[in-house]
């Protein structure tokens, strides 16, 4: 109804958005293997690999955006840019974070988050909302990864886990702010699309990442587990022109 959606904040909005989707990522295969801990080492940073180029892509947008449109400069902080948290865990890695080649996934992530900086700069907070809503999940995510790679002291998992005993805290403070910024409704309208468009994006990712690895023939984690269920499949339309 669209007088209860007038009275939804736009994280209201955003949470009940997304909520199917987000529902679905968890339940993916990639995220299920990966929290119980039989995702192979290889695929793993190969993840964190896709993301450090996707965060290095939205980052430089959203810091150039900021200076210059006060709805961002409100809502972001420095704490919140992940590409420095990714590097540093591809460096633990021995990855070269400058050598890494996109997947096709990722090559489409970054084409849109460049189409939405060309023509709806604001949607770029939807993008935004995704990957620090994620940190409320990947906090549990992190312990799961310490111990299934024997890792220690926060070494190749500080994305995972960016902000330690803060994240609550930062979480409520991105929600206030968002809350407080008063967005024209469409604007909300195109930061609730790219919200949504970002969650079938990490779909599309995780589905290549973890299926590309059987079709190449490597450590698939599905050879640890003959029930490993198939990766979610995206809901809705895909806006990334995957078919
Ligand atoms: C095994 C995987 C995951 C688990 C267990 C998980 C778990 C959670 C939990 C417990 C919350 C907090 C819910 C609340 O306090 O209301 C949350 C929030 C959130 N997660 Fe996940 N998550 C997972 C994967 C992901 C992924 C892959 C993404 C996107 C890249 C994501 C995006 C979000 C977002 C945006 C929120 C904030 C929702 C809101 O608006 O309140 N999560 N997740």
């Amino acid at each position: 109804m669209i007088v209860q959606e007038e009275s939804l904040t736009i994280m209201q909005q955003l949470k009940a958005s997304t909520q199917a989707q987000h529902d679905a990522t968890e339940n993916g295969a990639f995220n299920e293997e990966l929290v119980k801990g039989r995702l192979p080492l290889n695929l793993y940073v190969e993840s964190l690999g896709q993301l450090f180029l996707i965060h290095r892509a939205l980052e430089r947008r959203l810091r150039a955006f900021r200076a210059e449109m006060p709805a961002l400069a409100r809502v972001l902080r420095d704490y919140q840019f992940q590409e420095t948290y990714l590097r540093n865990d591809l460096e633990f890695f021995g990855r070269n974070p400058e050598e890494i080649q996109p997947l096709d996934a990722t090559r489409k992530f970054v084409a849109y988050i460049d189409r939405l900086a060309d023509t709806t700069p604001m949607a770029l907070l939807g993008v935004h909302y995704v990957f620090e809503g994620s940190n409320n999940g990947s906090k549990f995510i992190s312990r799961a990864v310490k111990k299934a790679y024997d890792l220690s002291d926060g070494k190749g998992t500080h994305y995972l886990d960016p902000y330690g005993d803060q994240q609550k805290q930062y979480w409520q403070a991105f929600k206030d702010d968002m809350n407080a910024v008063g967005f024209l409704p469409p604007e909300t309208d195109a930061i609730v699309a790219a919200a949504g468009a970002t969650f079938e994006a990490v779909m599309h990712l995780h589905r290549e990442l973890y299926e590309g690895a059987e079709s190449k023939g490597s450590a698939h984690p599905a050879s640890a587990t003959a029930s490993a269920p198939a990766a979610a499949k995206p809901a809705g339309k895909c806006p990334f022109h995957h078919g």
